[in-house]
């Protein structure tokens, strides 16, 4: 499973969020703030999240259960599996660009273009129903059948080929990245620490970026843990997957800044980055390199979608006993519904965003911390855990850290 966690966090997260990041919040300085938010806030929280899967090894809404019989927590699994739910739907749209693209690199659809051209490019696929909506379908599809696989056979056996390989297409980018002249302007928008940025957005950031790249909060990890062996230990699993994750998103920072340097153009946000500047460059430099960049964005998206949409089919399989290509296929129509509408109209896209990053989010990492900072038996948590100063980090620096954020983010 621990594959399959690092195949989670591992996503569009790590390509096009956490690069540009980087830029605007003082470099190297806010990748160590970035690790230090990572070690004692969001690694507890994924320690938490894990403990009550492996623990309990039911799905998110029938751990919420085992724990509180009563019935106390019932609604923090639905909003969990809702949250998930919402996450799959916008993700599957950026999913759905990624695999356009994949297709336009291999007809050679960006060779020759301009940059201008390829921001038309974008702005006509959002105009464009059926392209738009019709890969978002197959993005969704591609991912319910992976789960419908089931978990070794669907999910497990896909992470395990896909990891190792999309490291390595990673890898041959940053390589030819690096090697371009001008490259070097970029290495240094990365590395140049400026302490002067990091103010009380720059730490909130990193600990946003630092939830969502992790995948917390919203049952994914709980889920996964939940299906772990009983000699996987929770402390490795967290520790691998964030150090995977971190290496990738700083591969990745590696990959896109030099080449982006390189081309003389200003780093800006999110989308139109991956989706209008870097094919035009990557295409500068044959027609491969486009291909196994996009490969790479749907191979990394696929293998974080699958674990949102396990979190809504593990409830249906374990809770209404319904079989799992069924229930993946009932997700599969419900999420294509909402995935349709995020496509289409980008506020309900850029409110799914919202909600989910920075409400729900937040709300689920703070209660599974204090789930099992304060409500699970002190012996069954310290036997996952095994560690005191773990145990005080979830009970303590997690809960404070998380509300303190919450509050600067609202003032
Ligand atoms: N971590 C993934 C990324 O960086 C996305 C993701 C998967 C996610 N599961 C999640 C985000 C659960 C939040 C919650 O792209």
């Amino acid at each position: 499973m621990i594959m399959a966690m690092a195949g989670s966090a591992v996503g569009l997260g790590n390509i096009w969020r956490f690069p540009y990041m980087v830029g605007e919040h003082g470099g190297a300085a806010f990748i160590i703030i970035y690790i230090i938010c990572c070690l004692l806030v969001s690694l507890p929280v994924f320690f938490a999240e894990a403990t009550i899967g492996k623990a309990t090894r039911k799905d998110t809404f029938g751990a919420m259960e085992a724990i509180a019989p009563d019935g106390r927590f019932k609604n923090v699994g639905y909003i969990a599996i809702v949250s998930s739910f919402i996450i799959l739907s916008f993700y599957s749209v950026v999913g759905g660009w990624s695999f356009d693209y994949l297709l336009r690199s291999c007809a050679g659809g960006f060779s020759g273009k301009s940059i201008t051209e390829a921001r038309e490019v974008f702005a006509g696929m959002g105009s464009s129903v059926l392209e738009n909506v019709g890969c978002m379908l197959v993005f969704l599809g591609l991912t319910a059948g992976i789960v419908a696989g089931g978990v070794e056979k669907g999910i497990g056996l896909f992470s395990k080929i896909s990891m190792p390989v999309l490291l390595v297409m990673m890898i041959v980018i940053a390589s030819v990245s690096l090697t371009l002249p001008g490259s070097k302007e970029g290495v240094a928008y990365l590395v140049r620490p400026d302490f002067s940025k990091l103010n009380g957005a720059a730490i909130a950031a990193a600990l946003g970026q630092s939830f969502f790249s992790l995948s917390l909060g919203v049952g994914t990890i709980l889920t996964y843990s939940s299906y772990m062996h009983e000699d996987e230990g929770i402390i490795a699993a967290g520790s691998w997957t964030a150090f995977f994750d971190t290496c990738f998103a700083l591969i990745a920072g590696f990959a896109i800044m030099p080449a982006v340097f390189a081309a003389g153009i200003e780093p800006s946000a999110g989308p139109s980055l991956v989706f209008e500047t870097l094919p035009v460059i990557f295409s500068r430099m044959g027609v491969v390199l486009p291909v196994v960049f996009f490969l790479a964005i749907l191979i990394a998206a696929l293998s974080s979608s699958i674990s949102l949409l396990e979190v809504v089919v593990a409830w249906l399989v374990e809770q209404k006993h319904t079989t799992r290509p069924r229930a993946a296929l009932l997700v599969f129509v419900f999420a294509a519904v909402l995935g349709t509408a995020c496509a289409l109209v980008p506020k309900v896209f850029n409110t799914c965003d919202f909600i989910s990053s920075n409400v729900l989010m937040m709300a689920g990492a703070l209660i599974f911390s204090m789930i099992v900072g304060w409500i699970m038996p002190r012996e069954t948590v310290l036997q996952h855990i095994r560690s005191r100063f773990i145990y005080g980090l979830i009970r303590y620096a997690a809960p404070v850290m998380i509300v303190a954020i919450a509050v600067t983010n609202l003032l």
